[in-house]
């Protein structure tokens, strides 16, 4: 049987805006039904990564597939879902009309899917109150509801569970892997370690390259450290305290 195709592939993928390089060479395959941790410290590309990736930045240099077609392209706006750093909700209307805006932006019209999808982040009883009545935690789900109403095939998702809760994170994370053993692929951005735990597989980023990918257990041994928060540090060349060690450049 032949391997499936990959879900993502990134060829000297390289971003510089004026004389920053965001994103200086990167090469990846993601295959379908896998989560994968995007980590890295502060300014390492992640998110222009991402967005590359969903179609909203052009490469300097390089290319990327996703779902075998070229990024950028229309046609893939349907099939992706990219929940940004940054909240792309809009304030006046209410959260269900921010689900239908994004469903009918993708073709999707039935009521059933925004009111399970409502329900998925705990927002039912708040579906009528406008999302810049939501606490910050609710705007955080409901831009994920937005991310995930039309059923993309890929997610992308730029640090999805910053301000929620510990309850509702967990069920975000036991979502995100009922979407991947249906076939999804997924890139989180975070900086949670506990989260990174979770993925299949961990891409370590640092000013704009790869710098280790494995598994948490891989990715642990490499750093020779017994956790992942120790494993950060190393690969950011940092210390224990988060100060940087002697001889490196972030
Ligand atoms: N639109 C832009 N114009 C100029 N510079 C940018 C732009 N977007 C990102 N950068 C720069 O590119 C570098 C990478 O930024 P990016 O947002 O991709 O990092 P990140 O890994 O997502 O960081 P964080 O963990 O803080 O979210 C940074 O130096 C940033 O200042
Ligand atoms: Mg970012």
């Amino acid at each position: 049987m032949n391997p499936p195709a990959p879900a993502v592939e990134a060829s000297g993928l390289r971003k510089s805006f004026g004389t920053v390089t965001a994103v200086d060479g990167i090469d990846l395959v993601l295959e379908p039904g896998r989560i994968y941790g995007l980590l890295g410290p502060n300014g390492s590309g992640k998110t222009t990564f991402i967005r590359m990736l969903a179609g909203l930045a052009r490469p300097t240099a390089g290319k990327a597939r996703v779902l075998g077609v070229e990024v950028p392209d229309r046609s893939l706006l349907g099939r992706i879902g990219y929940m940004p750093q940054a909240e792309a909700i809009y304030p006046e209307l209410s959260a269900a009309e921010n689900l239908s805006f994004f469903a009918r932006l993708e073709g999707r019209m039935d009521r059933g899917v925004i009111d399970r999808t409502l329900e998925l982040v705990e927002l039912g009883d708040r579906r009528n109150t406008p999302a810049m009545h939501l606490s910050g935690g609710m705007r955080r789900r409901l831009s994920l509801a937005c991310t995930l109403v039309h059923e993309p095939a890929v997610l992308l998702l730029d640090e999805p569970t910053v301000g929620v809760d510990p309850a509702l994170r967990a069920q975000f994370w036991a979502h995100f892997r009922r979407l991947a053993a249906a076939g999804a692929t997924i890139l989180v951005a975070s900086h949670v370690m506990d989260e990174a735990d979770r993925c299949d597989e961990l891409v370590f980023v640092r000013s704009g390259r790869i710098l280790v990918r494995g598994t948490s257990a891989e990715v642990r041994a490499r750093a020779g450290t017994p956790d992942l928060e120790a494993a950060f540090l190393h690969f950011a060349g940092l210390d224990a305290e988060g100060r940087p060690l002697a001889g490196t450049d972030r």
